[in-house]
């Protein structure tokens, strides 16, 4: 199916009664981790066996993410642990895929400073993992497969961490160029998988009784633009929506320059479609957003949200925020503290800016001193927290269907799980109901979830 039928037989002829192991571990977003399920896939079908026990395992394969340094340091730190693990195991093969891979400065780095590491291998070139590894096996110290190939390893098999729960990738890459983002160089352009190919696998998904099927992108919104006006993302959205089975479709993430009035009908229409939308704003200020090359105002993003709210004022909203962009002034950062009060999200994931060097925002002055950055982090998270103690008591006294998704690690007898508005809701009930719907009556409201009483149908 990936032409690497021959190579994976000699794999397994290799380790022939020997029961290997290998160890995968995925550092980045929804995308990277579809791609470790590949990867597991793939190693499934060379007789490999999953271990999380690093001491067990004959190969580990670190699959990474470059879109912070702190992600990146976290990974050179473990794989320098290694040396020791190699030290006393010989035998280990220790890889290096995902998104760190693409930036050839940290390939060189790889190669230069940490002779532990067997395999390197490029985010287009999952199914060139095979070959790598046959290759080293037959005793070469080193191999690489950093190619861009523009395939997706769509024809990967794929080991998925839930049986409830699957990601399915719709576009990969990225046209955008934020200026702090790295995403578009380690990624590579924007390219739609087919149309027929994602509604197959949905339904695929659907007919197993997958319960939640997360739609992913760097920029949904633009997902088609490469297929010649052949398929949007509106339109792909009402197509699953029409697939056969009890499931919930969520989709990430959505670039504001692109949220036609198409989409939020969509929304609205779809009843299988997640009554929520991460919506990624970035900053309040509009000088910081043109430097950002969001292509969007403040006002223009607050306009969407109004529509949004005009058809449904208690629609889930949730962001994300960069804190302290290059010479980001005190009063573009209360340009943001008042958008989030204004819009009152339900959730929003923050982080401080980056450097990444390649991008345009390394190269901008910066005279804003670490310490403010954190002090700003601090005050933009207390703030969140008042509005989403405030705004979740909204949801008292409703009924929500709610996927239960794991033990509660908070409440001894409870279970968790998250609403079609994406809120977290904990409620008491058997580990049995663990991937299946249930209604919940909401009864009170914390700052990162509510709580609520199970309704037997
Ligand atoms: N394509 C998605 C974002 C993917 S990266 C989108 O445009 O919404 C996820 C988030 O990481 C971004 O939304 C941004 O908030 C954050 N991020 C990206 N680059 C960053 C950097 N250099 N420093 C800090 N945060 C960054
Ligand atoms: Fe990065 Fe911007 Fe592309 Fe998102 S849209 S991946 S933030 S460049
Ligand atoms: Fe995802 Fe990180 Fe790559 S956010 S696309 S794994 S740089």
């Amino acid at each position: 199916m990936n032409g690497n039928s021959e190579i994976i037989s000699e794999i397994k002829a290799y380790y022939g009664e020997h029961r290997h192991t290998a160890l995968v571990r995925s550092f980045g977003c929804q995308l990277n981790v579809s791609d470790g399920e590949k990867i597991k896939g793939l190693l499934s079908e060379m007789g490999f066996g999953f271990t999380e026990d690093e001491n067990e395992a004959d190969l580990i394969i670190l699959n990474t993410c470059a879109v912070r340094e702190s992600a990146e340091d976290r990974v050179f730190g473990i794989v320098g642990s290694m040396k020791k693990l190699k030290e006393t195991k010989p035998s280990l093969i220790i890889g290096i895929a995902g998104c760190m891979t693409a930036q050839s400065h940290i390939a060189e780095k790889i190669k230069r400073s940490y002779p532990q590491v067997d395999i390197v291998l490029g985010t287009s070139a999952i199914s060139g993992l095979p070959a790598l590894l046959m290759d080293r096996l037959r005793g070469v110290r080193y191999g690489e497969d950093i190619a861009e190939y523009g395939d997706f390893s769509a024809a990967v098999p794929q080991i998925r961490e839930s049986s409830f729960k699957a990601s399915v990738p719709i576009m990969f890459g990225c046209n955008n160029f934020c200026t702090y983002c790295i995403v578009p160089y380690v990624r590579g352009r924007e390219r739609s998988r087919r149309p027929e190919d994602i509604i197959a696998e949905v339904r695929e998904l659907a007919a197993k009784g997958y319960k939640e099927i997360m739609l992913l992108g760097q920029n949904v919104n633009s997902y088609g633009s490469d297929l010649g006006g052949e398929m949007s993302f509106p339109q792909l959205l009402r197509e699953i929506n029409a697939i056969d089975g009890d499931f919930i479709v969520r989709f990430m993430s959505s670039h504001p320059k692109d949220a036609s009035d198409e989409l939020i009908d969509a929304i609205f229409e779809c009843d299988k479609v997640a009554k929520h939308l991460h919506l990624p704003v970035q900053s309040g200020s509009s000088e910081v957003l043109r430097r950002m090359n969001r292509r969007y105002t403040a006002e223009k993003y607050l306009s969407i949200v109004d529509r949004i709210y005009e058809r449904d004022p208690d629609f889930s909203l949730t962001t994300d925020i960069i804190v302290g962009f290059p010479d980001e002034s005190d009063e573009d950062f209360q340009a943001t503290i008042d958008l989030i009060k204004r819009v009152k999200y339900d959730n929003i994931y923050s982080f401080i800016y980056s450097k990444r060097s390649g991008t345009k925002a390394a190269e901008m002055p910066d005279g804003t001193s670490e310490e403010v950055k954190g002090q700003r982090m601090r005050e933009l998270l207390e703030v969140q927290r008042e509005i989403s103690t405030e705004h979740y008591k909204r949801f008292i006294g409703r009924t929500m269907r709610v996927l239960a998704d794991d033990v509660s690690k908070k409440k001894k007898g409870f279970l968790t799980g998250k609403s079609s508005e994406f809120i977290i809701v904990e409620f008491e009930g058997e580990p049995s109901l663990i991937g299946s719907f249930v209604d919940v009556e909401i009864t009170g409201a914390m700052n990162w979830a509510v709580v609520g009483r199970r309704i037997e149908s």
